[in-house]
């Protein structure tokens, strides 16, 4: 569906046209004096010198063409010589019946559907999730949703980290403390048991021990290296122990980003990409890209103009093992073969980013990937406390996803019954879903390159720019709606008419923004402008619900057209927070 400013710049340009000027001087902007009028164009400045002519005199040859004109209702030539711009009531009108009839909500869908691959979440196998992990997670779920809506094929794909020393570390720290495991009996040929041999809660405590003490023994640490190369080599009992902790914990992070309301179509790791590898760095080494470099297998990827020194992309270590990179590159060679997508996306933190800059350099200069083929670092911020350092617990240590989502939820559980009143039995319920609100707007909210601060209170509030107040607006709307069943109301046949009073009106034209909106968020992997839109769009109808009786309305045409247009805005709220990854509730 056409966007309402494409009619407004059709009807400037042709009366540009028609006034005997350029018609691509008839652009049209959002105004930028609110107080004096909607929408304004300022292609009469821009035009004065090449037509040698007052801006204001070009603006009234114009402004004469647009007399007649249905899309707005006040045209205004202003000094020096903008052309100031009114929505034409009637017009307005007719746009949302048209925009509440479409699926889309005047959104474009994508002429040419692509396939994209978004890797994010990105958790390490055996680590539990913290809250640096969060990100990644809220932000890629959101694009991936975002593109899905715009008819893109989006796949998510969790790349989970399960190839690299990690694993060695655990594999090495249960050998020391039960050697006599079948998995470490070189002689052993039979079958592995089907049990595991430690629990989830075992095995996030064997990481951080095996982890400390590599950083102060050096000779474990060796083993830890060794066992990571034999592991990516296929070593049989590694193999099975591997098995076992991509099992147990899969089922752990299945659990945890279900929580989340984060779902991924791909649960591949780090150790798919592992059968690519051989022929991969083969094909490097044949084609003159790899060389040997003190025992390691690199691919210069410097380029001319470089402003910062990016260091070789490396292959293999000397003793052969993969790495981060390597891993990398050949999860590409793997995602071409497979998907042959359009764009690979990374949702990763940041301080990535050199490693990306040089897998990215590496791929295309190898040719991994067809020339069009985007690869795209989408780098995030970091996640701070109020001390404006790294999110830590009180204690100062790693604070674990799960306990930052119940510290969110029992502070939402506590308000909603303090401020609220609503039946302990869902109280509950409510707090799930309004406290999954708080921290994923409080993210998302942000521009993603930006860090931020998580601030508990200021996210869980029902006023100002949070998620909890856009829930409350969405519930406010329900009940309204609700009410108005009650007593009796249809929906049948309701038709939306032109405003009542300027907010009303202000509703109507922030609704339709909603597909422009939508659109740019997407061109620019940026779900904070869906944020800001809402947030603007709350307002507009929070403010329209004071100065506006609803249900009172004597007139009973009127009161069906406002009940249409509240359904409407609950539409484009819903969608809105879909496309952002969480929901409403009934109420609050
Ligand atoms: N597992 C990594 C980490 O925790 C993030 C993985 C990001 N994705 C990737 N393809 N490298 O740092």
């Amino acid at each position: 569906m056409k966007k309402l400013m494409e009619y407004m710049a059709e009807e400037l340009s042709a009366a540009f046209e028609k006034a005997g000027y350029d018609p691509a001087l008839g652009r049209v902007s959002v105004s930028n004096r609110p107080d004096l009028c909607e929408y304004q164009c300022n292609g009469a400045m821009a035009g004065a010198k090449r037509y040698k002519k007052a801006p204001f005199m070009i603006a009234e040859d114009v402004a004469a063409y647009l007399k007649d004109s249905r899309v707005f209702d006040k045209v205004e030539v202003v000094k020096p010589g903008f052309i100031n711009l009114n929505t034409g009531a009637d017009f307005l009108a007719e746009y949302l019946r048209g925009m509440d009839a479409d699926p889309m909500l005047t959104a474009t869908p994508a002429e040419k559907p692509e396939t994209i691959i978004i890797d994010y979440g990105g958790p390490n196998v055996a680590k539990p999730l913290h809250v640096g992990h969060l990100r990644s997670a809220i932000i890629g779920e959101s694009i991936k949703r975002i593109g899905r809506f715009l008819g893109h094929r989006v796949l998510g794909d969790v790349h989970l980290g399960d190839w690299g020393l990690q694993m060695g570390l655990i594999i090495t720290e249960l050998r020391h403390r039960e050697p006599d495991l079948v998995y470490f009996d070189d002689s052993y040929s039979g079958e592995y048991p089907e049990e595991a041999p430690f629990t989830i809660g075992e095995l996030e405590e064997i990481y951080p021990a095996a982890s400390a003490r590599s950083k102060e023994d050096e000779e474990y640490r060796n083993e830890a290296l060794e066992a990571t190369e034999q592991l990516q080599s296929g070593k049989p009992g590694y193999m099975a122990l591997w098995n076992h902790i991509m099992r147990i914990s899969v089922a752990d992070l299945k659990k945890n980003y279900e929580r989340l309301n984060v779902e991924f179509d791909l649960w591949k790791a780090e150790s798919d990409a592992q059968p690519y590898i051989p022929d991969m760095v083969q094909r490097m080494k044949d084609e003159g890209y790899a060389y040997e470099d003190q025992g390691a297998l690199v691919v210069d990827v410097r380029e001319e103009g470089d402003t910062r020194e990016i260091p070789p992309c490396m292959l293999l270590k000397s003793d052969g093992a993969s790495l981060y990179t390597t891993t990398d590159l050949a999860t590409i060679v793997e995602r071409v073969k497979l998907y042959d997508p359009d764009e690979m996306l990374y949702v990763v933190d940041k301080r990535q980013d050199l490693h990306f800059e040089q897998v990215f350099r590496c791929a295309r200069k190898t040719g991994l990937v067809k020339e069009d083929t985007r690869l795209t670092f989408l780098g995030f911020g970091t996640m701070n406390g109020k001390d404006g350092k790294p999110f830590k617990t009180r204690e100062g240590g790693v604070m674990r996803l799960e306990n930052l989502i119940s510290d969110i939820e029992s502070e939402m559980y506590q308000k909603i019954v303090e401020n609220r009143g609503v039946k302990d039995k869902d109280a509950g319920e409510t707090a799930k879903i309004v406290g999954l609100s708080a921290i994923k707007y409080g993210d998302l909210q942000n521009q993603a390159t930006k860090d931020y601060v998580f601030d508990i209170d200021r996210f869980t509030s029902f006023e100002g720019n949070t998620g909890p107040y856009i829930l409350y607006t969405i519930v406010r709307i329900k009940s309204i709606l609700n009410r108005y069943t009650e007593e009796g109301g249809s929906f049948e046949g309701l038709s939306i008419l032109p405003a009542i009073n300027a907010s009303h009106k202000n509703l109507m034209l922030s609704l339709t923004s909603f597909g422009q909106v939508v659109e740019n968020a997407f061109a620019e992997k940026a779900p904070h402008k869906i944020c800001a839109y809402i947030y603007e769009a709350a307002n507009a109808f929070n403010s329209f619900y004071h100065e506006t009786s609803i249900l009172g309305q004597e007139d009973a045409e009127v009161k069906g057209s406002l009940i249409a247009l509240l359904c409407l805005t609950r539409k484009v709220l819903e969608t809105s927070i879909e496309l952002l990854g969480f929901s409403a509730p009934d109420r609050m």
